[in-house]
């Protein structure tokens, strides 16, 4: 089960695990983009919005139907923010908390009997080094991934021997449809930080064979989100020297 599987990350990880003779259920809310991924890859497909929770039980339920036991969910839809607390629209700052967060705690409820029905199972929940890091930028989306790495983290001791084990996949620049990171960055240094959503199927897989339970993709950025929990002012002062402020209107 992968949820946002029709585009960037969701759709490479859907790709990566049909190769390797995975037998797929992609979720997504845009039925065109779906199909397509799904027909591809032979897969089973949902039109489904995550931050809807009756939704997500209906489709759960369709789903497990079909399905009653499954050994893998991969909670990574989510969308983008773009803009701070004080400038993002209200409706905006409650869907990235709808969808980004609280998307996976529903999905996951929804389908853990289907997961504890085919354990040993995985859990993988796609986070963000936004979550582990809070410098100005985007504000309103960090909190939201801060808020699933917490989900994640903590759902996996209360899984402990449960026979879920639960993955936490923590990336950063990717280049996809939804994040164009690459066009967003004018400096080659820059673009050189932008990883394709491959490298993030192939970890995710690696860390489902290898039972690693947290990962950052590419390793590199592991050492921001400790500069921000060992020196958090220091990230403070460089993010404020940076500019990093509300626009003067
Ligand atoms: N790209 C990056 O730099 C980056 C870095 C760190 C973490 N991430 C995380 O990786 C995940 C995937 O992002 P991506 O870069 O691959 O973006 P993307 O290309 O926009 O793909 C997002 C996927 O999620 C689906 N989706 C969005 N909202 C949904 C909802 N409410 N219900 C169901 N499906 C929904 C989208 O399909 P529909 O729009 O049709 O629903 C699409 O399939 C996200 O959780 C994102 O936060 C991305």
């Amino acid at each position: 089960m992968v949820t946002g599987g029709s585009s960037g990350i969701g759709a490479a990880i859907a790709r990566t695990l049909a190769r390797r003779g995975w037998q797929l259920v992609l979720l997504a809310r845009g039925e065109e983009r779906l199909a397509e991924v799904a027909g591809e890859l032979g897969a089973e497909q949902e039109v489904c919005d995550v931050a809807d929770r009756a939704e997500v039980e209906r489709v759960a339920a369709a789903v497990r139907e079909r399905h009653p036991a499954i050994r893998l969910l991969v909670n990574n839809a989510g969308i983008p923010g773009g803009g701070g607390f004080l400038d993002l629209e209200p409706d905006k700052i409650e869907a990235l908390v709808r969808t980004n967060y609280l998307g996976s705690v529903w999905c996951l409820r929804a389908f853990l009997p289907a997961l504890e029905a085919g354990a040993p199972a995985d859990l993988v929940n796609i986070a963000s080094v936004a979550g582990t890091i809070a410098a100005g930028h985007s504000g309103p989306y960090s909190a939201s991934k801060h808020a699933q790495l917490a989900f994640s983290r903590s759902v996996g001791v209360e899984l402990a021997g449960s026979g879920i084990t639960v993955h936490t996949v923590i990336p950063g620049f990717i280049d996809t449809p939804g994040f164009p990171n690459r066009a967003r960055f004018r400096s080659r240094l820059l673009q050189g930080l932008v990883a394709d959503p491959d490298l993030v199927a192939d970890q995710v897989v690696r860390g489902i064979e290898r039972n690693r339970l947290e990962q950052f993709v590419p390793r590199w950025y592991r050492p921001a989100a400790i500069v921000q929990a060992a020196a958090p002012g220091l990230l403070a002062r460089a993010a404020r020297a940076s500019g990093v402020r509300r626009k003067q209107k």
